[in-house]
């Protein structure tokens, strides 16, 4: 028995590094999966059919899956791979947006094609399979069918919580992932379908890619035993929030990094000042902001 059984998962950009890791993580769940992977370069160059060897190695383990070659910012094309998992396997239930590419440049060197392809990829590619799915689920649910085993998990990243050198187009990308994650987790609610976000890791080829990391690119299945550096580590969680089990964790935001497992916490209310039903002059305000919103009180600043 597993955690899965009989469910049908889409995993984008499952042909290599952490998609590939939650493929195999749900088929042994006995989820029946589709494995989507346009084959693209790390820059999201050229197409390739890399989806056939996740597929594979599913097989070999006794696992059922299919191969789903489309570009899932592709609005089309991300709806033919929905309509592929209905057609396949007669139903979905789980959708995981993992699919991603990395150009990175500081904002200076960053070109139009950089910015444009990494928020396409991200963004759009969150986007385009999350709406066709809901569509899905939404006519099921109107036509009186219980669609509460639905799942939506996105891919945030630690980068995009908190900024990082070097990458204003995949943190900026990312950062909307999480925002979108919160948004539509609200819109489905009434369904039952639950939508939460993850920040995985692991020496794939994209954090390979990152200067000076020294990180070389492996696959999931290349580890025998337990490794910090293995991209399948964020699997277990996103199994789990595929689950019956996790049914009541929704608009949520957690890293999966090593060994750890780690709610985010976002954006809340900090300090503030209030001047009731009055204007701000300001002038006024650089006393008011450095003492009581930052709390650096300068020598002598006093209001
Ligand atoms: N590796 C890390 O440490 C790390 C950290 C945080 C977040 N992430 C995120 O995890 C996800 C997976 O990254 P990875 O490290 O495994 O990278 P990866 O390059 O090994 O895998 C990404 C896969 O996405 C596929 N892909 C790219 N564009 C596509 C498109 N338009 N349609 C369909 N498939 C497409 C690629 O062909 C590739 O197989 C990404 O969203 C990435 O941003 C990775």
């Amino acid at each position: 028995m597993g955690l899965l059984d009989g469910r049908v998962a889409i995993v984008t950009g499952a042909g290599h590094g952490i998609g590939r890791g939650h493929a195999l993580e749900l088929a042994k769940e006995g989820a029946l999966v589709v494995v989507n992977d346009l084959g693209a370069s790390l820059k999201g160059e050229g197409a390739g059919r890399d989806a056939d060897l996740t597929v594979k190695l599913i097989e070999e383990r006794g696992g059922k899956a299919v191969a789903n070659y489309e570009d899932v910012a592709d609005f089309d094309g991300a709806g033919r791979m929905i309509q592929q998992a209905v057609e396949v396997f007669g139903r979905l239930d789980i959708l995981v947006n993992n699919a991603g590419i990395a150009r990175d440049a500081t904002i200076w060197s960053m070109t139009e094609e950089d910015w444009d392809k990494v928020i396409r990829v991200h963004l759009k590619g969150t986007f385009a399979p999350t709406h066709h799915a809901v569509n899905h689920w939404r006519r099921l649910s109107k036509a009186g069918e219980d669609v509460s085993t639905g799942r939506i998990i996105n891919t945030t990243s630690g980068a995009g919580l908190v900024g990082n050198f070097g990458q204003a187009n995949y943190t900026a990308a990312k950062a909307g992932i999480a925002a979108f994650t919160q948004t539509v987790s609200l819109e489905v609610f009434k369904m039952g379908i639950t939508v939460n976000a993850i920040g995985p890791a692991g020496a794939t080829r994209m954090a390979a890619s990152i200067p000076g990391a020294g990180i070389e690119a492996r696959e999931p299945d290349e580890f025998d035993e337990w490794d910090p550096m293995d991209p399948s580590l964020s699997s277990p969680l996103v199994a789990w929030l595929a689950s019956d089990q996790a049914a009541h964790v929704t608009g949520q935001v957690i890293r999966a990094v090593k060994d750890e497992i780690v709610l985010m916490k976002g954006w809340s209310n900090g300090n503030s000042i209030r001047k009731p039903g009055k204007r701000w002059d300001p002038a006024e305000l650089t006393a008011l902001m450095n003492a009581d919103v930052f709390g650096c009180r300068a020598p002598g600043l006093r209001y």
